[in-house]
């Protein structure tokens, strides 16, 4: 994330402002008009409070017309009473726009981010992208309310007073117009260096949100190896280096208002000073002039406003930029042009996997890939196992198949169609997998499990989770079903949280079953029963399983042992054993006195 924003030119603050207004605020026009028009009255009527001092002192103070004493001035509490109300139409109108306008933007990064594919999601921190859902939509927001608000109403009362000086004395109105460019230079500057030290805090906001969000999750390390000093310091670092931008923005802001409040008052000499000399020599009509003043003094609130809404603008833009690259982010995995579901005309996913010589690295100049030239072929409804040492390639096998990442060279099947030319949601559904790390997501047991099937029936969740030998426990928790499982489950033990996975598994009753070493939370007797509802599961299903226990090893119709990305030997049990390769070692050296055998001992 760097800073280019600052020096950012005007076409392409146009180019946001243009799409802010045809993505999020056009199809608000109706309501926006009536604010528009509430703006304009009040605008108005503020112009025509400067222009009623002029009848007042001819009629009343110099004409000493005593009807107009009885008419003007209720006339000038009325203007400002309607005043009030249009004033309140238009700020109640735009700040609910403006809320109704982050709202939409915060939909549609949310959308955007949520489809990205799995490597792109990986490759920023989420405490980052949470800190640009708040942090920038704020400043849009306040860019937003004021900013638009702001500026359509300040313009045109700015003009309506200009055109009450202009009217009054237009020798002297020139005169006010001379503070006019050095405002605009100033405000200038001060929007630059404001929206250089905004996006910079806004990146520092990221970072923060990051360590907090660090410090959160890793809370028990932090605990167990009296890490609490160490991590105070870090987020301290992090909250000067925040601060310290924000103050320089905040300076900046504060600018605003005082260098142009200067640059008036030095206008309003000049003024006064041109006023005193008309005056001596007898043009000056008191009355024009003090209506003239009255309205260069209320002007002085709009050209304020409108050198701070300036600054708040750029901030406000740079963020909308911000906001929009979230929005725009592609992912690099899609549905391809006229991809076709899995299944045609409603027929079954019989479930037969192939992978052909396929090759994969995570990074693109890694030398060595993790998975290079593998070959597995599985028939459907049969069970094939996955064993080799840590970071092998097993998990990465999955990520392939279900298009999480994309492989660099080779074929990937299902039923004899390539994954890449059917649709992405029709290959997924036709998938169950269970992961090494199950996740559970701070809802209710029932809601976890039916996660697997969105819409299932209690009595189906609750055979699922029957199978999966999860029931027992379920019903012994205070509100069985629906007790709440804590943030991402902390609050079941591992091996319950894993079977809450099984069963999410089971209800999703899919024809291809991936496994990714489901059972190694489970002691030896929920791992029994774990085993007997696995059997019933993957009875008929293709299944692939990550496998470090033997039971499922010995079981399977097939055999992969991988190393270093490849595949290095492969068949049933028996012969593999006969062969004495890789995996007879492993099985001799670490898995024969075992009971249960397993495998995950193997890893060196
Ligand atoms: N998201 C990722 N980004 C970069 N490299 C990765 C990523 N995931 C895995 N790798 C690397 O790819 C290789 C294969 O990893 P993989 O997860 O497939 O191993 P594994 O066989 O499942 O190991 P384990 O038995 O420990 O789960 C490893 O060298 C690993 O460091
Ligand atoms: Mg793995």
């Amino acid at each position: 994330m760097k800073a280019p924003t600052a020096t950012r030119n005007r076409t392409g603050d146009w180019s946001i402002v243009r799409r802010l207004f045809r993505d999020y605020i056009r199809g608000q026009w109706p309501i926006l008009a009536v604010a528009v028009l509430c703006m304009v009255v009040t605008s108005a009527l503020t112009g025509a409070l400067a222009w009623v001092l002029d009848p007042l002192i001819h009629f009343v103070f110099i004409e000493k017309n005593a009807r107009m004493l009885l008419i003007l001035p209720p006339c000038v509490a009325g203007l400002i009473g309607v005043r009030a109300f249009t004033q309140f139409g238009q700020d109640a109108i735009l700040n609910s726009m403006s809320e109704r306008i982050i709202a939409a933007t915060q939909r549609d990064m949310f959308k955007s981010q949520i489809r990205l594919d799995i490597g792109a999601l990986n490759s920023v921190h989420s405490g980052e992208l949470i800190a640009k859902f708040l942090y920038d939509t704020t400043l849009l927001r306040t860019a937003l309310t004021r900013g638009v608000a702001g500026f359509g109403k300040e313009l045109v009362t700015l003009i309506a007073l200009a055109g009450v000086m202009i009217y009054q004395d237009w020798q002297l109105a020139a005169i006010s117009v001379l503070l006019l460019p050095p405002v605009a230079w100033v405000t200038g500057n001060l929007g630059r260096s404001l929206r250089k030290f905004s996006t910079r805090g806004m990146e520092e906001t990221g970072v923060l949100s990051k360590s907090l969000s660090e410090a959160l999750s890793g809370r028990r390390i932090i605990k167990a190896y009296n890490l609490e000093d160490h991590a105070a310091k870090l987020a301290d670092g992090r909250i000067s280096e925040r601060l310290r931008y924000l103050l320089r923005a905040v300076r900046a802001r504060a600018a605003a208002v005082p260098s142009t409040d200067f640059i008036g008052g030095v206008a309003a000499a000049l003024t006064f000073a041109f006023a005193g000399y008309q005056s001596l020599h007898g043009q000056l009509e008191i009355n024009k002039f003090t209506s003239f003043i009255a309205a260069m003094l209320l002007a002085q609130q709009p050209v304020r406003t409108l050198s701070q809404l300036w600054t708040i603008s750029s901030e406000g833009l740079s963020a909308a930029n911000r906001i929009f690259a979230v929005i725009d982010a592609k992912p690099a995995i899609e549905d391809k042009p006229g991809a076709r579901p899995l299944t045609s005309a409603g027929a079954h996913v019989h479930g037969a996997v192939t992978f052909e010589n396929v090759s994969f690295a995570y990074a693109s100049g890694a030398d060595s890939p993790a998975i290079n030239d593998v070959t597995i072929e599985i028939p459907a409804g049969k069970q094939v196992a996955l064993v080799g040492p840590s970071g092998a390639g097993k998990t990465t096998i999955f990520n392939l198949l279900l298009r999480f990442y994309e492989q660099k060279s080779g074929t990937i099947t299902i039923d004899g169609t390539d994954t890449r030319d059917v649709t992405l949601q029709s290959l997924r559904d036709s998938i169950a997998l269970v992961t090494q790390d199950p996740f559970l997501f701070d809802e209710t047991v029932a809601e976890n499990i039916a996660l697997g099937r969105p819409g299932a029936s209690r009595e189906d969740i609750e055979v699922a989770a029957r199978a999966a030998a999860a029931h027992d426990f379920i019903t012994a928790l205070p509100l069985g079903y629906d007790s709440g499982v804590g943030e991402a489950g902390s609050k079941l033990s591992g091996g319950q949280r894993q079977r809450i996975a099984i069963a999410r598994a089971m209800l999703r009753n899919a024809p291809i079953l991936l496994l990714d070493e489901a059972t190694s939370a489970l002691d030896t007797e929920s791992e029994r029963q774990v085993q007997e509802a696995l059997a019933r599961l993957m009875r008929g299903r293709t299944t692939i399983v990550i496998a470090h226990r033997l039971s499922t090893v010995l079981n399977a119709d097939r055999i992969y042992v991988m190393d270093r990305g490849r595949v290095v030997e492969a068949g049933t049990h028996g012969e593999l054993l006969a062969k004495g390769g890789l995996y007879a070692r492993l099985y001799q050296h670490d898995l024969v006195d075992e009971d249960p055998p397993s495998l995950e001992s193997a890893t060196p």
